[in-house]
């Protein structure tokens, strides 16, 4: 029988996932990463049934997607990164992590074909563009006319998409939402909002 090296609280101690990953990391952790407890509960409104194959928009470190795989390893999740630095910590910690249902692409979301996806995971990936405090780092352009790009090309991927298609967002901007979908389940205490396509 396999035996697992993580430690036992691994995946629902936001301290010990993080400590696993570089300090430069970890220290922006609050501001930038899901925590643990999010990702469970947002991942089960996405994955409502085995097979669902979910997108996180922006996946910098990979903790969502790595936490939302653990918690629904019959469901797929995938998640794609602009800066590859993150994108290699997220393959890194992917490994570590055990999780198989997992797919890291390196690039920007513009290049995916949405529509392959039952639903989509967003903690505000564009704001960097708007918000000059506390970015990641300088490595990419900032923008608000990227952002404008950005929220229009996402808005215009959403409302194409069917019927059913879920979306969860997280410290999102509601102006960014289409029309046509419906925010079903918010939770008051944190600012993680789920979304279903009518
Ligand atoms: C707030 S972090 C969220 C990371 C991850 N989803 C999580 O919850 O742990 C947003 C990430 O989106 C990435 N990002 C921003 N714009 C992007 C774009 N157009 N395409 C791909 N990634 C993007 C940033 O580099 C950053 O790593």
């Amino acid at each position: 029988m396999k035996s697992s090296l993580l430690p036992l609280d691994y995946y629902h101690n936001d301290t010990i996932f993080d400590s696993f990953f570089p300090d430069r990391i970890r220290k922006i952790s609050r501001i930038h990463w899901t925590p643990l407890g999010i990702a469970k509960k947002a991942a089960s409104f996405l994955a409502p049934a085995p097979g669902s194959k979910i997108l996180d928009i922006g996946s910098g470190v990979g903790k969502f997607c790595i936490a939302a795989a653990h918690f629904f390893p019959e469901s797929e999740f995938h998640g794609v990164e602009q800066r590859k630095d993150l994108f290699d910590l997220a393959i890194k910690a992917q490994q570590r992590s055990e999780v198989s249902n997992v797919l890291f692409i390196h690039g920007n979301f513009t290049q995916l074909n949405l529509d392959t996806y039952d639903g989509i995971y967003f903690y505000n990936a564009f704001a960097e563009n708007l918000i000059n405090v506390a970015r990641i780092d300088d490595s990419v352009d900032y923008s608000t006319g990227l952002y404008t790009y950005y929220a229009n090309y996402l808005g215009n991927a959403l409302v194409n998409k069917s019927r059913g298609t879920r979306l969860v967002t997280y410290h999102g901007y509601e102006h960014e939402i289409p029309k046509g979908y419906e925010m079903v389940e918010q939770d008051e205490a944190k600012p993680l909002k789920m979304w279903l396509r009518k």
